[in-house]
């Protein structure tokens, strides 16, 4: 496998960091993650923007985001997936800088990180439903930012995976935020729920098409918060990412959601979305 790292392509072997990268000491980077379909880059201007975003809420120097696709398209190449679905891993991190000191240097230059994965279709698997289990929110306050600095949520999506579960679920005060990598989404009398932008979650890619086709469908999308002790008024939930596309929850801890099948409404928000992905018919671009 060949791997993009600090401006050449090497062997994955060959990629190597060093131990006073901040992202190593510090986790002190961002990254994004993009899958293609039909061989077209999903939602490709939409990603690059919320990376944007990211770098210039942690003050890390990256400008280069016009080559970010040729690198891309290169790597396909090269790796031989321009006929493949494929996935793609962007990591950039504030760079090396020696002696570890808390406070960054302005001057030092990111390390960008780029590899592609072919793209494992889930689809089959996760729509007959999953389960997802709540946990208290333990992440800092800016998770609006993608940030490489993941602890609560690679131990909540652990727990869920020993609870037989597939996603945990945040919640703070009463409110049902997002899940540790998918936001999360409710349906009460054919409105759908799901909670609103801010520093408590990411504003993630699926969400925001998800709300656009709801919209231009006539589906009433309300972004607000669903409450812990209203969720039993709830009539479906679903779950969405860019891996786990829409995932319909058929169980919250113990008790059966819509008695364990997936709702109606998120079958048809569903469908609104494979229409969607099948419309954007282009070459790898
Ligand atoms: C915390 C969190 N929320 C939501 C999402 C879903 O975002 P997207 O639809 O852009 O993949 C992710 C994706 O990794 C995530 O980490």
């Amino acid at each position: 496998m060949i791997v993009f790292l600090n401006d050449k392509f090497v062997p994955l072997e060959k990629a190597k960091v060093s131990v006073f990268d901040r992202g190593f000491l510090f986790a002190d980077g961002v990254y994004e993650f993009i899958r293609t379909y039909n061989n077209k880059l999903f939602e490709f201007e939409a990603h690059i923007n919320r990376l944007k975003y990211s770098l210039n809420e942690l003050k890390i120097n990256f400008n280069d985001f016009d080559k970010i696709k040729d690198i891309i398209l290169k790597l396909a190449v090269i790796n031989n997936f321009t006929e493949k679905e494929f996935e793609v891993y962007i990591q950039i991190t504030r760079g090396y800088q020696f002696p570890r000191k808390h406070n960054f240097n302005e001057d030092i230059n990111p390390t960008v990180f780029i590899f592609l994965n072919e793209s494992e279709n889930l689809r089959d698997k996760l729509n007959k439903g999953v389960k997802v289990i709540l946990e208290e929110d333990k992440r800092w306050n800016r998770c609006d930012i993608k940030s490489i600095s993941l602890i609560p949520a690679v131990l909540a999506k652990t727990k869920a995976l020993k609870s037989s579960a597939f996603e945990s679920i945040f919640t703070k005060d009463n409110k049902i935020l997002e899940g540790s990598h998918t936001n999360f989404f409710g349906v009460y009398k054919n409105e759908v729920y799901t909670a609103p932008l801010s520093n408590l979650i990411l504003s993630g890619i699926t969400r925001k098409v998800v709300i656009k086709l709801c919209r231009a469908n006539n589906i009433k999308v309300n972004e607000e918060y669903i409450k812990l002790d209203e969720l039993n008024f709830f009539e479906e939930f679903f779950i969405t990412g860019t891996k786990t596309e829409i995932t319909p929850v058929v169980q919250i801890n113990d008790k059966l959601v819509n008695n364990g099948m997936p709702g109606k409404l998120t079958s048809i928000i569903q469908k609104y979305f494979y229409d969607y992905i099948n419309s954007q018919r282009n070459s790898l671009t």
